[in-house]
Order: C-alpha cells, then sequence, then structure tokens
C-alpha cells in the first residue's frame, strides 16, 4: 500500500513509519490519521514484523500537533468527533496493537504529536527533543488521550504543570520525567531503538502480544488488571511459542519461536 504522508521502509522484521509532512513539521491532518490507521492496521497483520518504529521526518519534528489548520472553524459537535475518531483509529489503536510500537522523537512532539508518542508502548528521544502540551494556549485541552496518558507516565503534578503552562520540556527533563525511557544524539536514535527493537525481537511474540494487553488493561477501568494477567498466563501454555521457549531452554539452544 502507498501513502501520501507516511513512508514505511523495513530493516529485517523491523518495520518504521516516517510521518513525511515535512514542511508542516509533520502535523497530523486528518488525511494522515487515516493513513496511520491503515498503515498500523497492515504492519500488525504482518508476521515477519516483530517491531514498529514510528518517527517524523527531517531533524526539526517528530509531530508538531494536531494540523490546526483543520480544526479552527469546528463547532462543539465536530471537536467531540475529531477527538473520539482519533482516540479509536489511531491513538487507542496504537496503545493496544499486538506489534510493539517505539516511538523515536526526534525533535518537537506537540500536542498530538506527544499524544501519539505517549500512545506507543514507550518512547526514545534524540537529544533536541522538545516536548509539551499547548492546547491551553490555543484555548483547547489535549483531545488525543494527552489528559490521561500524561499522568500516568509522569505523575498528575508534573502533567497538570505542563498542561497549564503549555510549555515544552527537553529531552533531558523528559528522561527525569520518566516520559521517554533514553536519550540519544539524534544521529544515533534510529539504531538505538533497532538495537532495543532486536531484544524485543528474539522473544515470543505471542507472549509479548499478551504482555500489552495485560499491562494495559491495569490502566482501565472496570477491568481488573491481574484477573487479566490469570487469564493470559495461562492461555500461554496453549501456546506453540510457549512450547518452543521451555524445549529451547532445557536443550540449551536459542528460542524460534513461531509466532503462534
Ligand atoms: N498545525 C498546522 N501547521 C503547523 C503546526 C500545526 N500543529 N505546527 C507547525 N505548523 C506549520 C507552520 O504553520 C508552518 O507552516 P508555514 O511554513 O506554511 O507557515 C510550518 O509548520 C513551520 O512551522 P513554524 O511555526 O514556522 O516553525 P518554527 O520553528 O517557527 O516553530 C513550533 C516551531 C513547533 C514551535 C511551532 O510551529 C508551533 O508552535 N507549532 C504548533 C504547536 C502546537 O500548538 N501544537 C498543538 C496543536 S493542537
Amino acid at each position: 500500500m502507498s501513502y501520501k504522508n507516511l513512508i514505511i521502509d523495513y530493516d529485517d522484521n523491523f518495520a518504521i513509519i516516517t510521518i513525511n509532512r515535512p514542511k508542516k513539521l509533520n502535523a497530523l491532518n486528518s488525511e494522515t490519521i487515516k493513513e496511520l490507521h491503515e498503515a498500523f492496521k497492515e504492519l500488525d497483520s504482518e508476521k515477519e514484523t516483530l517491531v514498529i518504529v514510528l518517527t517524523g521526518s527531517g531533524e526539526k519534528a517528530f509531530v508538531a500537533g494536531a494540523d490546526i489548520s483543520e480544526f479552527s472553524d469546528f463547532s462543539v459537535d465536530e471537536g467531540a468527533q475529531l477527538a473520539a475518531k482519533g482516540h479509536k483509529t489511531v491513538f487507542d489503536f496504537v496503545e493496544n496493537l499486538s506489534t510493539p510500537v517505539i516511538a523515536a522523537v526526534n525533535g518537537f512532539a506537540l500536542g498530538g504529536g506527544l499524544e501519539l508518542a505517549m500512545a506507543c508502548h514507550f518512547r526514545v528521544a534524540s537529544d533536541n527533543a522538545r516536548m509539551g502540551l499547548p492546547e491551553v494556549s490555543l484555548g483547547l485541552i489535549p483531545g488525543y488521550g494527552g489528559t490521561q496518558r500524561l499522568p500516568q507516565l509522569v505523575g498528575k503534578g508534573r502533567a497538570l504543570e505542563m498542561i497549564m503552562t503549555a510549555g515544552m520540556i527537553n529531552a533531558e527533563k523528559a528522561l527525569d520525567y520518566g516520559l521517554v525511557n533514553h536519550v540519544v544524539p539524534q544521529e544515533e536514535l534510529l539504531d538505538f531503538c533497532f538495537e532495543i527493537g532486536e531484544k524485543i525481537a528474539n522473544n515470543s511474540p505471542v507472549a509479548i502480544a499478551h504482555a500489552i494487553k495485560v499491562v494495559n488493561a491495569g490502566f482501565k477501568t472496570n477491568v481488573n488488571g491481574y484477573d487479566s494477567e490469570i487469564e493470559a498466563f495461562g492461555e500461554c501454555f496453549g501456546t506453540a511459542d510457549f512450547e518452543e521457549g521451555t524445549t529451547a531452554f532445557l536443550e540449551k539452544r536459542k528460542a524460534e519461536f513461531p509466532g503462534e
């Protein structure tokens, strides 16, 4: 499938999605949101894709937010629909994807850009990255999950300070806050993500998919994360990956997971 605003590259078991609107600092217009949904759906269905890395084109921005020019004249209903559709098709979709997604934050990650990075399973930033949720400076609040995921990652007080000031934090502070897991020089960003990706790709894709689901379950209301864990733990015993993983251990060899 070809995309207007995305570039998809493959490297062994990795797929790299690059959001490619550099002149608009990779701002998320509705077409890009739609394409992101299609791309994640397609890559998640490919058995050979074990890890997805998401980044922005150029050296300046990951994503500078939702495309402000598209919603400046929206009504109350249109605003609510914009958020609901985004949650469903991209932000919740990515968070709940079976395939691990690493955000390689290569510059500005603002508004919807930071929200997209936070929907990924974890984040690595380049040393020039700057992150923030500036929506209140536009008379809005974050609408793609930022009010929920930022407090989960950095704590309520830090999240509210970032949201209320509409300010940006640099990569070092994001690391200190736990918003990103690592900070590396920009030219090393993708290779660093691949290094982590290789470690992930050695393990059972089925078990990883269960782990993502169960960790997410703990952040949902009306779902008991511990119960979800017990159920998924049991399910693992019925998988070919479990059989291969335990057999390989006992035979003192490296496991070759079938991903089933
Ligand atoms: N939506 C639409 N267009 C955007 C955008 C966004 N979120 N962010 C940047 N752009 C566009 C600019 O309008 C400009 O387009 P133009 O050249 O056609 O005028 C282009 O990207 C470059 O941005 P510019 O503002 O000139 O770059 P800068 O280096 O001076 O500033 C930022 C960089 C990120 C500080 C600034 O672009 C910015 O504040 N962007 C908006 C961030 C935001 O509020 N995001 C939340 C949206 S809900």
